[in-house]
């Protein structure tokens, strides 16, 4: 089966205008910030993929791992008709789940959805090929604010892996959490990846990796500005930075200019002191009970947790209640 036509929840001109107000926000601040969503255009979601095939990158074949032996229970435990993927990517160990689904039957429909427009075309022409049964409706959108227009009908399971929830700050993350609650109904499914707590020496080498694809990934999202917004940030001129805050328990990445610079976007100058950082990106870190917690929180009881054999990744089930 041919993939359907991406349903656009977001227009170029809204991705446009998010883009202006975040860089507005965060490069007016006194702590310089912006938020990660801004590093996934084609470039960036091609070198997360590099980024998942590092040797330093655990969390990827972790997650996969607890996949690769959980699915046929999550396809069972479940019985849902519609699987719903946020900050779908690539899909790539999504697959194990479609592969149960359809060892068992029952599975309808699989609504990938992501802000990535490339590496949505890219995942929902594959995915359809290869699952001829499946109805696939991938759709461009934001899971931070467009929860109350996912599709509707059947038991539904919405997953999302590879510990993208880690990237919210924490009140952004109470707050997705109720709006995807919100969403369901009860008796739906919640499928969750998170990046477990551990010794930094082996968080840290993940975000900082001897071949530089994260320092590029990090960097990018200046490529991406000067792009978009006819910005002229050189990007050579910012250090990628990967920081444990062991305070809050997630990783920082940061840009630390290597020199004085002024930065022409929108009707702004920003002035960079050599040394000062642009944070990018936070990757919590999670425990056991405090995603039970907030997952109660936020009106669902988390079922099942499984983690792969080493104990790096944990994923939780949990139901609507
Ligand atoms: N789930 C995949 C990809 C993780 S990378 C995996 O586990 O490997 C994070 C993905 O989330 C990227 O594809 C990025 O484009 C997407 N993304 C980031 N912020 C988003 C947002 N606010 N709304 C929708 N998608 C987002
Ligand atoms: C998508 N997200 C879960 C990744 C992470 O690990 O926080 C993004 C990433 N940032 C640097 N490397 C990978």
């Amino acid at each position: 089966m041919t993939a359907e036509p991406l349903e656009i929840y977001l227009e170029e001109q809204d991705l446009e205008r998010g883009l202006r107000e975040d860089v507005r926000a965060g490069l007016s601040a006194e702590q310089k910030w912006l938020p990660p969503k801004w590093f996934y255009d084609a470039r960036g979601s091609e070198l997360f993929e590099e980024i998942t095939r590092l040797p330093e990158y655990y969390p990827t074949r972790a997650e996969r791992a607890v996949l690769a032996e959980r699915a046929p229970d999550i396809a069972a435990l479940t019985g849902a008709k519609t699987l719903i993927e946020l900050g779908s990517g690539s899909s790539e160990k999504t697959r194990l789940l479609l592969d149960a689904f359809t060892r068992r039957g029952g599975l309808g429909t699989f609504v990938p959805l992501d802000v990535s427009v490339s590496a949505l075309r890219a995942s929902t022409a594959e995915i359809a090929a290869d699952y001829p049964g499946l109805r696939v409706r991938g759709i461009v959108g934001d899971f931070t604010r467009q929860l109350d227009r996912l599709p509707t009908g059947g038991r539904r399971l919405v997953v999302f892996l590879g510990g993208t929830i880690g990237n919210l700050l924490p009140g952004e993350r109470a707050g997705f959490l109720a709006a995807m609650r919100a969403a369901l109904e009860v008796g739906d499914w919640l499928l969750l990846g998170t990046d477990l707590v551990k010794d930094p020496s082996l968080i840290v080498p993940a975000y900082d990796d001897a071949a530089g694809v994260t320092a590029e990934f990090n960097r990018n999202v200046l490529h991406v500005i000067n792009r978009e917004l006819g910005a002229d940030f050189d990007p050579a001129g910012f250090a990628h930075v990967a920081r444990w805050d062991a305070d809050h328990e997630w990783i920082e990445m940061r840009l630390r200019a290597t020199r004085p610079m002024r930065v022409r976007v929108l009707d702004l100058t920003v002035a960079f002191a050599t040394g000062e950082d642009l944070r990018t990106e936070i990757s919590a870190k999670f425990r056991r009970a405090g995603i039970a917690a907030e997952l109660a929180g936020a009106g669902f009881a988390a079922t099942d947790f499984w983690t792969d054999p080493e104990g790096l990744f944990g994923v939780t089930l949990a139901q609507a209640r």
